[in-house]
């Protein structure tokens, strides 16, 4: 009992402690390369028709490139910049582009 207890405080700190969102930020600047061309190189788009993405919450930058790329967001160019992006590649951006 004593054992399970100890277990749980430990998940609690560890939940506690642990930021909601986990993305790698230096992982996600290295795919961002690509994405610079139309959202910036500092996540500040240059075109009135491509928005930022500095400073953006990262649960919903990662949220918006998995929709894209599940076709649940439709726009022909996100379209297919992402459509080989893994769920780790969409939350690394996210963490990468919410920090800037
Ligand atoms: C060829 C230009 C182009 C490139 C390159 C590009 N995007 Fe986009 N992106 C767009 C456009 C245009 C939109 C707006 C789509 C719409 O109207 O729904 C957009 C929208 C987004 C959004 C949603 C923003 C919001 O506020 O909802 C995210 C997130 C995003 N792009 C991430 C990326 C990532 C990550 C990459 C690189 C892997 C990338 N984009 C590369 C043109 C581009």
């Amino acid at each position: 009992m004593k054992k399970i207890v100890g277990l749980a405080i430990i998940l609690v700190i560890a939940a506690a402690v642990s930021p909601a969102f986990a993305g790698d930020t230096a992982a996600g600047k290295e795919k961002a390369i690509v994405c610079a061309g139309c959202h910036g190189a500092a996540g500040i788009s240059a075109n009135p028709m491509w928005p930022n993405l500095a400073g953006q919450k990262a649960g919903y930058l990662a949220a918006q490139i998995k929709h894209f790329r599940d076709g649940k967001r439709i726009n022909a160019m996100m379209n297919n910049m992402v459509k080989t992006l893994s769920d780790e590649d969409a939350d690394n951006l996210a963490a990468y582009y919410s920090g800037l």
